[in-house]
């Protein structure tokens, strides 16, 4: 079975609609028919200023998170990153064929690191992109299920799998991204030209998978629209009604077509409401599940220690490999 790898950053409490719908429900429906491999990638989450207390707690709550939304360990395999020590290894490997200027064409680097300041950017945030690469390209990845956001990552991560092979020996599967049509890109409910995100400036546009429902609807209800009273999807002309439609369409599997033909000639109020409801009752079992899965903190960790045991064996014999051919001696 095909390779499919993906990860997210446990840098927050919760992880939010975005990352569900733009990522994690690909996870899900790829279980099927591939072998997956998701990932709790810490080493990540210490790319900008954290807390170690809260890192701790995140890093079970993401994987409780992932389970809960139906990423089944019969099927999948889920570890955490700084559990398997190839990540690092290769990421160094892989630092050595990338181009200085090449990272630093990397939006997502550009953009927080303007927001953080030159101060207080580190060379960890500048290099996460080829840690990314090297999460993907350990394992023979062929499939990277995640959000428009993280296109250009995986770029990179093809044109460093390819100058590797060329420059080294075929070594490593140049992996492809799986990126959603409707539910790619998740805006913030308050302010909808920008992407909903973990930094959000204020929590009222940020749809977390751990808030109460009734907080959960309440966001729904103040989202910001625009003056007229047409439920048409214009990305462009109406952000935030477009973004409730691509919510929409992604949670109940309809079409947006469809939607707008059923919202004719009734008022964003109705439109709302209805948003609000099919979320809250997609979340309320996650985030039900998951606070079960996280009364047995052990459990938790024995599972994911089985995780790391499988992706260690597999990411090992890559990163020998990989050794190898860049004339690396083995220990004798
Ligand atoms: P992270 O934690 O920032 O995001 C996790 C996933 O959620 C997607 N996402 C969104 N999708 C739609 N709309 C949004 N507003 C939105 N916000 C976030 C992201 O695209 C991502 O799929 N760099 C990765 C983590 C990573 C990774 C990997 C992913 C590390 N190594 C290897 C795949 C393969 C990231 O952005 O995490």
């Amino acid at each position: 079975r095909p390779v499919v790898f993906s990860g997210m950053q446990p840098s927050s409490d919760s992880l939010h609609l975005g990352n569900y719908l733009g990522a994690l429900v690909n996870w899900v429906a790829l279980q099927d028919t591939y072998d997956p491999i998701y990932c709790v990638v810490d080493l990540h989450a210490i790319t900008v200023q954290q807390d170690p207390a809260a890192l701790h707690a995140n890093v079970r709550r993401t994987a409780a998170q992932y389970l809960a939304s139906g990423v089944d360990l019969e099927r999948s395999t889920l570890f955490v990153q700084s559990h398997v020590p190839a990540h690092a290894e290769l990421a160094w490997v892989l630092s050595t064929i990338t181009g200085f200027g090449e990272a630093s064409r990397m939006t997502q680097f550009k953009d927080k690191s303007a927001k953080q300041g030159a101060d207080a950017t580190t060379v960890g945030l500048f290099t996460y992109p080829v840690l990314m690469a090297a999460d993907i390209l350990l394992y023979g990845t062929e499939l990277v299920p995640v959000g428009d956001d993280q296109r250009q990552h995986l770029e990179l991560t093809r044109d460093l799998a390819g100058r590797f092979n060329s420059r080294f020996g075929d070594t490593f599967v140049v992996p492809e991204a799986l990126i959603p049509t409707e539910s790619a890109r998740i805006y913030d409910l308050q302010e909808p030209t920008a992407k909903m995100s973990k930094s959000a400036n204020s929590e009222a546009g940020l749809v977390k998978l751990m808030d109460e429902p009734a907080v959960t609807a309440k966001k729904f209800r103040s989202a910001v629209t625009d003056t007229g009273r047409e439920v048409r999807y214009d990305p462009a002309g109406k952000p935030g009604i477009s973004n409730l439609l691509d919510i929409l369409a992604a949670t109940t599997g309809r079409s947006i077509v469809e939607l707008e033909i059923e919202y004719e000639g009734r008022g964003y109020g109705d439109f709302k409401k209805d948003v609000a409801e099919a979320v809250v009752e997609r979340l309320t079992p996650i985030r039900a599940r998951t606070l079960e899965l996280l009364e047995d903190p052990a459990e938790l960790d024995r599972l994911l220690a089985i995780g790391a045991e499988k992706a260690s064996e597999r990411a090992e014999r890559m990163l020998r490999t990989a050794y190898d051919r860049v004339g690396f001696i083995r220990r004798g």
